[in-house]
């Protein structure tokens, strides 16, 4: 028998309850779990993120850099704020203790050598709640042959994670037929977040991304694209985070970078510390260096 507690006291009659906004741009009316997944990804400090992306193996296979995650990834994944991997690598060679959050890739289908756009849902949303993920990343080709069935696939995945609290990230996707600048991008992200994703990555352009963020309703994150020197990788995630950018999904830029671990603590120091890209780069050669 449980002993009697007093009835409590202390009601603070004159305290309203507070409420806070949620910190993330376009997103005050989602749910809780929805809330806390995103709040997992951006950090509620200054609401950013710093996302890990190694899923290119899932049409590209191992490319340089992701011959051998066990050895080239996880070592990095600690000054990430976020894992973006496909749920094969995560459930054969990322160990389970990570605490950190995991958005998936859950589209997938042609290979590089075929027609990109192909893409399907390639994963049950059941699986997404197995694997305690985050949020779910799903490519959109806009201007691509698939265009159309790929906004359809994406907005199927949002509906899917609506009704379990998994946010969707839409990724624009960029083939070699399509364009990239502002105007395209402006045109893209916003389908995106129209039509349901709750953020979107996407690519900086050098003109005009500062319109590309501001009619976009919801977060934008870039991803790094092809390789590109330490010091330009790194102005780029600065200028985007300046234009108004929640943040990087970057892959190629760290990974591929002569010394990874050292690239990506000069990405958190401009993502998180506000670090010129100057300074960041000055960073990145004294840590490689060590
Ligand atoms: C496509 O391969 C994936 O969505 C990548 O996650 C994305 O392109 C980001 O990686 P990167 O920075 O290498 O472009």
């Amino acid at each position: 028998m449980p002993e009697k507690d007093k009835e409590g006291k202390n009601f603070h009659v004159n305290q309203p309850q507070e409420s806070e906004l949620f910190f993330l741009k376009g997103s005050n009316e989602l749910d809780w779990g929805m809330k806390n997944r995103l709040a997992r990804i951006f950090s509620p400090e200054d609401g950013r993120t710093i996302m890990l992306a190694i899923d290119h193996g899932y049409f590209q296979g191992p490319t340089t850099g992701l011959e051998r995650i066990d050895i080239n990834i996880m070592p990095l994944v600690p000054q990430a704020d976020t894992l973006m991997c496909t749920r094969g690598i995560l459930r054969s060679v990322v160990p389970p203790s990570l605490t950190k959050p995991v958005v998936i890739r859950a589209s997938g289908g042609p290979s590089i050598l075929k027609e990109l756009s192909d893409e399907q849902i390639a994963m049950d949303m059941e699986d997404c709640i197995r694997l305690g993920v985050c949020a779910t990343a799903i490519q959109v080709f806009i201007g691509g042959e698939y265009e159309s069935r790929s906004v359809i696939n994406m907005t199927k995945l949002v509906d899917a994670g609506l009704r379990y609290g998994i946010p969707t990230m839409a990724v624009t996707a960029v083939g070699r037929e399509m364009e990239r600048n502002a105007k395209y991008f402006r045109l893209a992200v916003r389908m995106c977040a129209e039509l349901g994703a709750h953020y979107v990555k996407t690519y900086y352009v050098d003109e005009g991304f500062d319109t590309v963020t501001a009619s976009c309703p919801v977060p934008i994150v870039i991803a790094g694209g092809k390789k590109r020197p330490e010091r330009d990788a790194l102005e780029m995630a600065y200028r985007a985070l300046q234009e108004g950018a929640a943040g990087v999904d970057m892959g190629r830029n760290i990974f591929q970078a002569d010394n990874p671990v050292a690239m990506m603590q000069a990405v958190r120091a401009v993502v998180h510390g506000g670090e010129k890209p100057d300074k960041a780069f000055e960073l990145y050669k004294s840590l490689k260096g060590k």
